[in-house]
Formats: structure tokens, sequence, C-alpha cells
């Protein structure tokens, strides 16, 4: 077999990824699909660690450390927030809902982190932004397509889609398709009750 792209991540609840789908489905019917690669809500998911690609012999080792590092924090709720984009609205690349971070996501996302460092993956330099990618800006878009997308952007505002109750983590394998990324869960480690 050959190596596995793979990433760790909390789950959203269905009735949450329809409401964001909801939410943002004004914006997704002013800018179509010409200017954004859309995320299909099914896929919408808070990404704690991205390692990229692994051998599956490794797989065990990564969903021992999942195990361990969920055992330590108490399941959370976490506060879903507003639209925001990376690296700002003026320069949108990344469409995305934020997170309010409670201190137990945090010690989750530190825990992962670190344990992965230990297992010789690469650290993450940039500092942890909890969010839900809703959508990616497709690259070379024409000037008057890049304008048309950040006066929707300005203009646009939605209210949260509510709170989410987070008992667990998954490590998930990614393979891209042409029809969008497929995503299957690995493994799921529950966090302390
Ligand atoms: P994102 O939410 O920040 O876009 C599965 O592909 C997840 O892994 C995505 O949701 C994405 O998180 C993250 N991801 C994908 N490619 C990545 C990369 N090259 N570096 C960091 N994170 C990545």
């Amino acid at each position: 077999m050959g190596l596995l792209r793979t990433f760790i991540a909390v789950d959203i609840p269905s009735h949450l990824q329809q409401l964001i789908q909801q939410r943002i489905e004004p914006l997704h019917k002013s800018l179509g699909v010409s200017l954004v690669r859309w995320v299909a809500p099914q896929n919408i998911h808070l990404t704690l660690k991205f390692l990229g690609d692994v051998a599956p012999v490794n797989i065990q080792m990564l969903s021992q450390m999942l195990g361990a590092e969920a055992d330590m924090v108490h399941a959370f709720d976490i506060q879903i927030n507003g639209l925001g984009c990376f690296p700002s609205r003026k320069r949108p690349r990344v469409l995305f809902v934020g997170i309010q971070a409670p201190a137990e996501l945090e010690a989750l996302y530190r825990g992962i982190e670190s344990a992965c460092a230990r297992l010789g993956y690469e650290s993450e330099q940039r500092d942890f932004s909890p969010h839900l990618t809703v959508g990616r800006v497709r690259q070379d878009i024409p000037t008057a397509g890049q304008q048309k997308l950040r006066s929707a952007l300005e203009a646009f505002v939605i209210d949260s889609p509510g709170t989410a109750r987070v008992d667990s983590v998954h490590l998930y394998k990614s393979d891209l398709k042409p029809s969008g990324s497929v995503y299957t869960k690995l493994f799921s480690a529950p966090l302390k009750s």
C-alpha cells in the first residue's frame, strides 16, 4: 500500500454543517464556483494537525498517540462564530467560519502537536487559529473576479451557527479525487468524559 495523506481533526455535527452551509448560501450564490472551491458540507471539520503523507506502518503508532492525548483532555463545547478570511478580507485565500477555542481545545492541540513532533513530524510554525474551512479561493483569478470576491466578502456577515459538543478526535485519511477530497476515518479516540 502507498503513502496515506492523513490529518487529525474534530468533527462537526451534521446539523451544524448544514446550518453553516445555509448561512453561507448567499455568498455561494453570488460568487458561484468559478472563483471559490467550496467545501462540501459533510467535509467541514476542524483540523488540529495535518500530517501529510504517512507510511501505513505508522498508523498504529499515530493512533496510540492520539488515544493517549485524547485521554488527557475532558470533552468540551466549541462556539462557532462568523465568517473570516486568511490571510485577510482584502486578500482572501481561505474562507472559514471561526471557532471560539476553550482551554481544552488549546490543550488538545498542544498535546497532539508536541506528540507529533516527538514522533518526528514537522512542527506547525503558525499560531493555532481554530477554524472551519468553507471555501478556497481559486488561483490566478482575473482582477475583476478578485474585486467581486472582495466586495462580496466585505458586505457579508453571518450569525453564529451555534455550539457543538466535542467528545472525540479522529485520524483521517484524505483521498484527492477530481470531484473533491474524500475523507475516511482511520481511528477515533474518545476524550475524557
Ligand atoms: P484547513 O482547514 O486549514 O484548510 C485536510 O486536507 C485538512 O488538512 C484541511 O482541512 C486543511 O486544513 C489541512 N491541510 C491540507 N493541506 C495542508 C497543508 N499542506 N498544510 C497544512 N494543512 C493542510
